[in-house]
């Protein structure tokens, strides 16, 4: 019996600066149909996404996330802006390491709310909670290589880049990036990105990397 066996919690409520993270729930079902079946949303996501998206693909997703939930296997959360409307712009999950499949968060923002660091926010505030409530030692987590802003969350938040390995997603056959966050390294790459961000002369100067 390790820690990751343990069934998990009933998903907490979540907040950041900007962000309310709160379990999805069925009436978040008209928004990610309405939000998530682009193409720049789901190319870089696993095939178990249906695409064409179905009329009902929110509904059912929803079912699942819910029972996956209720059994404690799973968290799903639906990302809110504090000063924004009621709802969601995004999503986040997190489940226990099952020792193989090497993947334990996903998420996905609205492209109308990228590129203000709210992913950032939202991964960090859901990684925070791992290792200090959950008290997991680790999370291993994975992109399509191609997918440059899903890597540099991972980058920001102190991940060791532990190799590629095939990959099959929503566009094709590729390679992901598969990545390991330990506790002590998060911790520390966290702590060194909130002081650069009270000085102003370490702004970075790599944003334009893709
Ligand atoms: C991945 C994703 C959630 C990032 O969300 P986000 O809120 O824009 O991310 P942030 O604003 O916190 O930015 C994180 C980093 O990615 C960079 N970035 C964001 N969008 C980018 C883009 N289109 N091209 C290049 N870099 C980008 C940001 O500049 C930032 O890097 P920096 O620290 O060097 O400035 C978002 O792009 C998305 O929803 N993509 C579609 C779904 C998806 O691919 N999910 C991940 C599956 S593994």
């Amino acid at each position: 019996m390790t820690i990751f066996d343990k069934p998990l919690p009933p998903t907490p409520v979540l907040e950041t600066r900007r962000l309310i993270l709160r379990p999805l729930a069925p009436a978040d079902a008209p928004v990610i149909q309405r939000r998530f079946p682009r193409w720049e949303i789901v190319r870089y996501l696993n095939p178990r996404v249906p695409w064409p998206y179905p009329d009902d693909g929110a509904i059912r997703f929803i079912e699942i996330c819910q029972g996956e939930m209720a059994r404690g296997e799973k968290h799903h959360w639906s990302i809110r802006l504090k000063d924004g409307p009621d709802e969601l712009i995004g999503s986040i999950n997190l489940w226990p390491d099952d020792g193989q499949s090497r993947d334990m968060r996903g998420f996905w923002l609205d492209p109308e709310f990228q590129r203000r660091g709210l992913m950032t926010e939202a991964a960090d505030r859901v990684t925070d909670y791992a290792f200090r409530e959950l008290d997991w030692p680790h999370l291993w987590v994975s992109n399509d290589e191609l997918n440059r802003p899903s890597a540099r969350v991972k980058e920001r938040q102190g991940a060791r880049l532990v190799g590629f390995e095939p990959f099959r997603s929503v566009s094709g056959d590729g390679r992901r990036m598969v990545w390991l966050i330990e506790r002590g390294a998060y911790f520390k790459a966290r702590a060194t990105a909130k002081t650069s961000a009270t000085r102003p002369s370490d702004t970075p100067t790599n944003q334009a990397c893709i």
